[in-house]
């Protein structure tokens, strides 16, 4: 993979370099209520733009439906301005008559962010001829490509896959440093090396945890997905999120973390509501704790308990690594924010070596307060990260591979 420090070496003055960044970043309305994914790429974008390129950044905001959606603008990146300390050009489309005049309009030095990608179906198209027809088209507006969006490195999109095909690509900054990380847990893990998951979803953490149980000494669960493990081992879980259908495969994890002597850690007691809180007005929710294996009919599981998060802080003390994704509650409401805020100081408090990866856990660890320094390493990407774990080819490091 060549790094973006070779192509500076090879002089990038008056060049037109296309940056795929991560700018997909939580908002509430229009404000950036973590803009830690914005700030990630700014290294990149400034030593480019200190080197004379002129660089023209790109990147997706949620999911739109392949056509523009004001409610998905990338305005907001506007805030790229404001971390660079320079004026950034913004192009109302992503490869019209804007996108062109825009980067026309490129003096060396300068920076533009052209609109959302997905406002283009050829983006996350699954037919190859569509999404190669986007790319060319992206092609025209750049004669260099810098990949350094790792949120997105596993989406085989347009800007991911097909461009870096079409143009001499290099990886930025950020994409070198997360990979760097990521490798460390996946080849000279130091041990004990404990794992902490949450997150609403089993489904979506299954690829890791199979991988986990070979690698990891201990599995902490909580978040959404708990239920589901606590409905496995036959506890009611009251209204909670719970995913039936993968009740089976769960019941699975636990017997063959038992086999295989990891450690499989569940809350023991959990915070409980009548209802989903209010996450716009906050308002009190009501919240009662019980024990995990006496939940009552009725009541939605939504954070650790007091008693789980003192486990939990007793099971990360002594690890050397720590890998955690997925928030332990609904840390945007303060009734059940505690599970999250005990597990980040947990991190802090020990000299493990912790990887904080996922859009929600690593915007949940800066929103709660902690300073980000804190921790080894805060990952821009969530199903990036994890499916690097799992050991999976993602698509956008392969591009940038030859
Ligand atoms: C993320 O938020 O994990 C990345 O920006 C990728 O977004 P996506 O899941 O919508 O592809």
């Amino acid at each position: 993979m060549k790094t973006i420090d070779e192509l500076l070496a090879e002089g990038v003055a008056g060049k037109r370099v296309f940056v795929r960044a991560d700018l997909n970043v939580p908002l509430d309305g229009t404000t950036i209520t973590d803009d830690g994914r914005i700030r990630a790429v700014v290294p990149t974008i400034a030593k480019l733009a200190e080197a004379g390129a002129r660089v023209v950044v790109a990147s997706h905001l949620g999911r739109p439906k392949g056509a523009p959606d004001p409610a998905f603008s990338l305005a907001p990146a506007a805030r790229l301005g404001e971390l660079l300390g320079a004026d950034v050009a913004f192009a109302a489309d992503t490869v019209g008559d804007s996108a062109r005049a825009t980067v026309a309009g490129l003096a060396d030095g300068q920076v533009a962010v052209i609109e959302n990608l997905r406002f283009n179906a050829g983006e996350t198209s699954k037919d190859d001829a569509e999404r190669g027809a986007f790319a060319d088209r992206l092609a025209e507006l750049a004669d260099v490509y810098v990949g350094d969006g790792f949120g997105a490195v596993h989406r085989k999109h347009a800007s991911v896959f097909d461009l870096p095909a079409r143009l001499p690509h290099y990886a930025g900054y950020l994409i070198a440093t997360e990979v760097g990380v990521l490798k460390k847990l996946t080849t000279d893990v130091k041990r004990p090396y404990a794992v902490v998951l949450g997150g609403a979803k089993v489904s979506d953490k299954l690829g890791v945890i199979d991988h986990l149980l070979e690698r990891a000494d201990r599995i902490l669960i909580g978040g959404g997905m708990a239920y589901t493990f606590l409905k496995a081992q036959g506890h009611e879980v009251g209204s909670s999120l719970l995913q039936e259908d993968q009740i089976p495969a769960v019941q699975e994890y636990l017997r063959r973390a038992e086999e295989k002597g990891v450690e499989f850690v569940l809350p023991v007691d959990v915070v409980v509501a009548p209802s989903f809180p209010d996450l716009k007005t906050k308002a009190p929710a009501h919240p009662t704790t019980v024990a995990a294996d006496a939940m009552p009919a009725g009541q939605m599981g939504l954070d650790n308990g007091p008693e789980t998060n003192k486990l939990y802080a007793s099971k990360l003390v002594d690890a050397a690594t720590v890998f955690w994704n997925g928030p332990m509650g609904v840390f945007e409401h303060p009734d059940f924010a505690d599970g999250t805020r005990a597990v980040a100081q947990a991190l802090v408090d020990s000299p493990a070596f912790s990887v904080v990866g996922g859009g929600d856990s690593a915007a949940a660890v800066r929103i709660l307060g902690f300073d980000e320094n804190a921790f080894g390493h805060i990952s821009t990407g969530g199903g990036a990260s994890l499916e690097y774990l799992e050991g999976k080819t993602l698509p956008g490091l392969a591009a940038l591979e030859d």
